[in-house]
C-alpha cells in the first residue's frame, strides 16, 4: 500500500482520541537516530509503559524544583538585554530576539533534564554547536526527500556530518548520565558528598534524569541507553518548541501595545516595582498573562501539525483510510476555525478567560496535541513560559522596529520565523 499524507481538520478529533491510531508517522523515522527509542517516537506496549513511567516525572510537585532554575536562567537573559540597551546611544536595543530566546531555553531544559549547566547564554560548546546544527540539518535532509533514504543520507556529506553530530550529542548526554549515576550512588552511600556532587550537582534538587535513574518498569531498572533516549527526547521536544512560543509571544506583545500593557499591569498589581523572582504562588494569579500565552499558541502553536501513521483500515467521518497511510492533523489550521475562534487572525487574548471559554470544544485548541498522545511537558512549558515572560515583561517594554524584515513563519520543526523576530526593546 503506497503511503499517502491527508491531513484533517474537524475530523482530528477522531485521530487524536484515538487508541488505535497512536503510532507516529514516516517523517519521525528522521529521529530515530538521535532520539532512539525515547517517548516522542516510541510506539506500542514499549510507548505504553514509558509513558505512565514518566507522568509522574512533570507532576506539579515535581516542576515546581524548577522554578529557581526558569528565575535564574531568564534572569541572565534580563542581564543581556539590559546590557544591548544600555549600549545603545538612545536607550533601545534593535535585536533579533529569537537567538537569546532560544540559548536561554536551552539552558533551562538541559539543567531540568541532566541537572546540568552548559551557559548556552554566555558561552560556545561543542553540545549547544551540536544541538542547533542537528536541527538545522533535519530540516535541510526533510527539504531534500532522496535524503530520507537511510543508505543514500549516510553517502551523503550531510549525513557524515549528521553522524558527527549524534556522536557530540551522545557523548555528552551519556557523560551525565555516567556521573550523575556515580552522585547518585555517592549521596545513597553519603560518602564524599560535598567534593564529587558539587562538580556536576548544581543545586540541592533532582533533575529529570535523576527520576529516570531510580525509576523502575516492571522492577527492571532503566538501562543507560534507555535514559539517553529519554533525555535526548526532552532535549529536543523542550528546547525549541518553548522558545518557539517566547519568541512568537514578544512579537505580539509588541504589534499590541495594549495587550502588552494590560499584561504589565497586572504584574505591577503582583510584583509591583520590586525586583523579587516569581514565585509558584505569584503564578496563579498571572491570569491576563496566561491568557496571552495561549493565545500566541493559538496563532503560531510551536508545532503547527503531527501525523499518525494507521495500521489498519478505519473510517473518519466520509473517509476512509486504508492501512498505511499517515493522517495528519493541522493545529495551525484548526486554530482559525472561526466557528470557534471569530476574527481568528486577530490577537484576543480574553478568548481565553473562563467566561469565553467555557464549552468551547475541547479539541478546537490542540497546541500540545490532544488525546493518548498529548505532550507531556505542556506544565512544564507553561510554567517556564509564564516565568520566563513575566520577568522580561517587568523589566523591558517590547516594540515594533519600524526597519526592521517582518517574521515570515516557517516550519522548521518548530513554527519558527525565517527572518528572525527583529524588536525594538528598551528598559522600562
Ligand atoms: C511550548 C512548548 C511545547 C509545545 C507547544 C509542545 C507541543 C507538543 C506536541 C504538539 C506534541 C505531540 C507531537 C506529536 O504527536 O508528534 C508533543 C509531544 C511531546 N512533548 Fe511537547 N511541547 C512543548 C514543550 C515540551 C517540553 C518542555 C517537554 C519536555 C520537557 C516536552 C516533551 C514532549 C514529549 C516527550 C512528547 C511526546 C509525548 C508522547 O508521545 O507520549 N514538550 N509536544
Amino acid at each position: 500500500m503506497q503511503v499517502s499524507h491527508v491531513y484533517f481538520r474537524e475530523e482530528s478529533v477522531e485521530i487524536l482520541t484515538s487508541q488505535k491510531i497512536i503510532e507516529k508517522g514516516e517523517p519521525y523515522k528522521q529521529l530515530h537516530p538521535w532520539l532512539g527509542q525515547g517517548l516522542l517516537v516510541s510506539s506500542g506496549e514499549l510507548w505504553r509503559s514509558r509513558r505512565k513511567l514518566l507522568t509522574p516525572a512533570f507532576h506539579f510537585s515535581i516542576l515546581n524544583n524548577f522554578v529557581e532554575v526558569f528565575n535564574e536562567q531568564s534572569l541572565v537573559l534580563c542581564g543581556i538585554f539590559e546590557e544591548i540597551c544600555q549600549s545603545s546611544t538612545d536607550g533601545k536595543g534593535e535585536i533579533d530576539v529569537d537567538p537569546y530566546i532560544s540559548r536561554c531555553s536551552l539552558d533551562m531544559i538541559c539543567e531540568a533534564a541532566m541537572g546540568t549547566k552548559i551557559n548556552a547564554q554566555t558561552e560556545n560548546s561543542d553540545y549547544v554547536r551540536a544541538v542547533y546544527r542537528m536541527g538545522q540539518l533535519m530540516v535541510e535532509q526533510y527539504m531534500q526527500p532522496w535524503l530520507r533514504n537511510p543508505t543514500i543520507f549516510s553517502l551523503s556529506s550531510l549525513g557524515r556530518e549528521h553522524n558527527r553530530l549524534l556522536k557530540t550529542l551522545h557523548g555528552f548526554t551519556k557523560e551525565v548520565i555516567h556521573r550523575r549515576r556515580e552522585i547518585g550512588e555517592i549521596l545513597n552511600s553519603r560518602k564524599h558528598l560535598e567534593t564529587k556532587a558539587t562538580e556536576f550537582v548544581t543545586r540541592n534538587q533532582l533533575a529529570l534524569l535523576d527520576l529516570l535513574l531510580t525509576a523502575s518498569v516492571g522492577g527492571q531498572v532503566l538501562s543507560d541507553q534507555d535514559i539517553q533516549d529519554e533525555i535526548d527526547t526532552f532535549m529536543f521536544e523542550g528546547h525549541d518548541t518553548s522558545a518557539s512560543m517566547m519568541g512568537w509571544f514578544l512579537y505580539l506583545m509588541a504589534a499590541n501595545p495594549e495587550c502588552q500593557g494590560k499584561a504589565y499591569n497586572e504584574l505591577l498589581d503582583v510584583f509591583g516595582k520590586s525586583e523579587r523572582e516569581c514565585t509558584q504562588e505569584d503564578i496563579p494569579k498571572l491570569k491576563y498573562l496566561e491568557c496571552c500565552i495561549k493565545e500566541t499558541l493559538r496563532m503560531y502553536p510551536s508545532i503547527a501539525g503531527f501525523e499518525r501513521h494507521v495500521q489498519e483500515d478505519i473510517r473518519i467521518g466520509n473517509y476512509l483510510i486504508p492501512a498505511g497511510c499517515s493522517v495528519g492533523c493541522l493545529a495551525l489550521t484548526t486554530h482559525t476555525n472561526s466557528k470557534f475562534f471569530p476574527d481568528p487572525l486577530v490577537f484576543k487574548p480574553e478568548r481565553f478567560l473562563l467566561d469565553q471559554a467555557v464549552g468551547r470544544h475541547p479539541y478546537a485548541y490542540i497546541p500540545f496535541s490532544a488525546g493518548p498522545r498529548n505532550c507531556i511537558g505542556q506544565r512544564f512549558a507553561m510554567l517556564e513560559g509564564k516565568i520566563v515572560i513575566s520577568n522580561l515583561l517587568r523589566r523591558f517594554k517590547f516594540e515594533q522596529s519600524p526597519n526592521a524584515p517582518a517574521p515570515i513563519p516557517s516550519f522548521q520543526i518548530t513554527l519558527k520565523s525565517l527572518t528572525g523576530i527583529h524588536l525594538s526593546v528598551s528598559c522600562r
